[in-house]
């Protein structure tokens, strides 16, 4: 059972298309009574990973060496039952902060590269993504529901599912009824 939600948010347009989605999703969830917390990844200091392999050995807690926000990504993911994934499509994929995360988590979360293989840490965890993109949704964000299929795979997540909506251009206005439905729609197909 879902009670507790981390949005990671990571569109540079803080009242963009994307956010336009998050909206409804997070007001349905108030309504259900599941809390949930929004981190805007474009307000937090986020690197790349460094690729220095010290979290490997380091099998209770995050072990990365890096002094930023991604720590507090870490704790938070660990303490939700589902994390959504909020971002415009980029380039076929997320933009560069969520890729930071998702870059730094996947080794810091699976400890699966060190002297020994060890566990993942957010096993048996929801992940499930909000996107938007200028593209028909299909061809737009399959290479990163693809990509976030297999992360799920390698890392004992369970994939819950997608929310995307087209962007029909700057001058078209993006939200409407039908995608308002969508998001509360997928908010309750997400707690259920
Ligand atoms: C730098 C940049 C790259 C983009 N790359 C893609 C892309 O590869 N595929 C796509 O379908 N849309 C692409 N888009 C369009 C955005 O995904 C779309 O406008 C989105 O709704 C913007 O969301 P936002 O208002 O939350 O920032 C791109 C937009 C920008 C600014």
């Amino acid at each position: 059972m879902i009670k507790k939600v981390c949005i990671l948010f990571a569109s540079p347009r803080k009242n963009g298309n994307t956010k336009q989605l998050v909206i409804p999703f997070v007001d349905e969830l108030d309504k259900a009574g599941v809390s949930s917390r929004l981190l805007d990844l474009y307000d937090m200091k986020i690197e790349g990973c460094h690729a220095c392999r010290t979290c490997q050995n380091i099998w209770d807690g995050f072990g990365c060496p890096i002094d930023d926000d991604v720590h507090i990504i870490f704790n938070e993911i660990l303490e939700s039952d589902l994390f959504v994934l909020a971002t415009p499509i980029y380039s076929w994929f997320c933009t560069m902060p969520m890729k930071g995360v998702i870059d730094r988590l996947v080794y810091g979360m699976n400890k699966y590269f060190g002297d020994e293989r060890g566990p993942s840490l957010w096993k048996g965890k929801e992940l499930a993504i909000i996107s938007t993109c200028g593209y028909r949704v299909e061809i737009g964000m399959e290479n990163f529901a693809d990509a976030m299929k297999k992360y799920c795979k390698h890392s004992g997540l369970k994939y819950k599912g997608s929310l995307a909506e087209r962007d029909m251009g700057y001058n078209a206005r993006f939200m409407n009824e039908e995608k308002e439905i969508h998001a509360r729609d997928f908010a309750r197909e997400m707690i259920k």
